[in-house]
């Protein structure tokens, strides 16, 4: 089995469900949106949300994406940092229960959070999310050993507030022969650093994640196909996903539609991440990309119908039966 180092913000995330807008608006957070929030500020949220309830559950892009392909048996690192404190433990714990081999660092700053807010009718979601931690992560911590012996290497864009962490990565990964995954996270990411991911993408990624904003902020194609077709021209593969629409997923002049597996959709959190570690973990067997594209489609598929980012167990059941026999149907040995 082919293993798989991923790296990314270490963040918790603390889900509360408000009773009406009292909240959002005394921290001035506008429905729906994700702000970055000061130490001060973000102990200040949790102590409100504290007595609502909350529950906590490990997040981060990479790391949700790492969790995945561990649970579907790839041997699956991690490299972030954490606080030394409750919620880095917890972070901790959640990674290894889901068998994550954890290169966890240690901050003198607090574990970072992602304080989610579920409020109205329709669920929506508004976010706070305090860095702590893992904005620490520093180039220097990076070892040559954390690398060695790992076929993949996934970065999420998140990380892009380090740029220099981010080059020493894939530097790093690419002498350990690795091949490179990067998602692109999100378009306000893609936009503000347009040129360090342009020459990231040329130099060393050889598979981009991106949704239909990030390959128009990436490209200025607002049709996902021209997008699709113009990144194709700066790596191995692309893959464009369009949300329950589907995916794009291209290399060289191969090219293929995936339609979105059906699902009862609840929550769309975490389909990105997911689909990520379903198109790696058939990329492992040397699957066809169109096989590649529909494993993620049909495990992303499982994620968009329970509330959060961890699939539960009947699902999982499920998914690992269908995909292992549409592997062992394309000829992978499992
Ligand atoms: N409602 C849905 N029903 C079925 N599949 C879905 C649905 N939404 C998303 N997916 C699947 O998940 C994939 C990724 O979703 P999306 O395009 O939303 O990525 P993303 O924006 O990166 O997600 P995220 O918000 O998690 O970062 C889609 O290509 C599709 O296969
Ligand atoms: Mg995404």
């Amino acid at each position: 089995m082919k293993s798989i180092l991923g790296i990314g913000n270490a963040l918790t995330d603390i889900l509360a469900v408000l009773p009406d807008d009292t909240l959002l608006e005394t921290y001035h957070l506008p429905k729906g949106s994700m702000q970055h929030v000061d130490m001060e500020t973000g102990d200040m949220i949790w102590a409100a949300l504290k007595p609502l309830g909350v529950k906590y559950v490990a997040g981060g892009s990479a790391a949700n994406t790492i969790a995945c392909t561990s649970i579907f048996g790839m041997p699956s690192s991690f490299i972030g940092k954490i606080g030394d404190d409750e919620l880095g433990l917890l972070f901790k714990s959640d990674q290894e229960q889901y068998g994550v081999n954890t290169l966890l660092l240690k901050s003198e700053h607090s574990s970072g959070r992602s304080m989610v807010f579920v409020s109205g009718g329709n669920a929506e979601r508004t976010f706070a999310v305090y860095l702590g931690a893992a904005l620490d992560l520093v180039p220097e911590d990076l070892k040559p050993e954390y690398f060695t012996g790992h076929d993949y290497f996934h970065i999420e864009g998140y990380l892009v507030q380090n740029q220099a962490l981010i080059r020493k990565a894939v530097e790093l990964a690419h002498e350990a022969g690795c091949i490179i995954s990067l998602d692109m996270a999100s378009y306000n990411v893609v936009e503000s650093n347009n040129a360090f991911l342009h020459d990231i993408v040329d130099r060393y990624v050889d598979i981009v994640f991106a949704n239909e904003t990030e390959s128009r902020a990436f490209t200025k194609f607002n049709d996902p196909k021209l997008a699709l077709e113009e990144i194709s021209k700066h790596c191995k593969i692309v893959v464009v996903k369009v949300g329950k629409d589907g995916s794009w997923v291209k290399s060289g002049d191969e090219e293929h539609y995936i339609p979105a597996w059906p699902a009862n959709t609840i929550d769309a959190t975490g389909a990105g991440d997911t689909y990520a570690a379903g198109f790696i973990y058939a990329h492992s067997f040397g699957m066809p990309l169109k096989v590649c594209g529909k494993v993620g489609s049909i495990i992303a598929a499982k994620v968009v119908e329970v509330i959060g980012t961890k699939i539960d167990i009947p699902r999982w059941r499920d998914a690992k039966i269908e995909i292992r026999k549409l592997i062992a149907d394309n000829g992978g040995v499992l």
